[in-house]
């Protein structure tokens, strides 16, 4: 039996949570691996949603479960969102790569979205409610856009001196990784 793959979470400066994510190229067991191994970061992190980038990979790919049940796990490969619509609505979110940062983000209640399934089946769906702004937020990473870019500047500034000590937990990790080698 092979080893199950084990990722560690991306934390808000590394540079891939900025990078635009490409299409998976197979619907293969690498990509079907990656994605368990990203549910399984997710529920240990108590997450509801994580993209690809958030797990260091440049690809399109979200996972999310809205409730923890597991008949509700969603696996999006290669997503887009076609359309938004609703009212834009307010709400708390958090995210991984952002530990201990809350803040209000306004997002359109319903989505509308084309993917595909880890085995290949194209899924074309619309969402609302929580899972619609989990996969919008989910869907950010994928475009390099992060939580911090979506808060108002009175919640930047009331998360400045805690986004400042990530900055400065990414230098000194960075610097330290520079002097091991
Ligand atoms: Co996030």
């Amino acid at each position: 039996m092979t080893e199950p793959l084990r990722y560690r979470l991306t934390l808000y400066p590394e540079p891939v949570l900025r990078k635009v994510a490409a299409n998976v190229p197979a619907f293969d067991d690498d990509l079907r691996l990656t994605v368990r191994a990203m549910f399984d970061l997710m529920y240990a992190s108590n997450g509801v949603g994580l993209a690809a980038p958030q797990v260091g990979l440049e690809k399109r790919i979200l996972v999310l479960n809205a409730t923890g049940k597991p008949e509700d796990e969603l696996a999006l490969v290669n997503v887009t969102i076609v359309e938004r619509t609703g009212e834009n609505t307010l709400a708390e979110e958090g995210c991984l790569s952002f530990p201990g940062i809350y803040a209000e983000i306004k997002r359109p209640e319903r989505c509308r979205v084309k993917a595909f399934s880890p085995d290949g089946t194209p899924i074309e769906r619309e969402f609302d409610g929580f899972v619609a702004r989990i996969i919008q937020h989910e869907y950010d990473h994928l475009e390099g856009v992060l939580l911090v870019d979506r808060m108002s500047a009175a919640d930047k500034q009331r998360h400045k001196a805690a986004l400042q000590d990530l900055v400065d937990r990414y230098r000194s990790r960075t610097a330290a990784a520079a002097r091991s080698r």
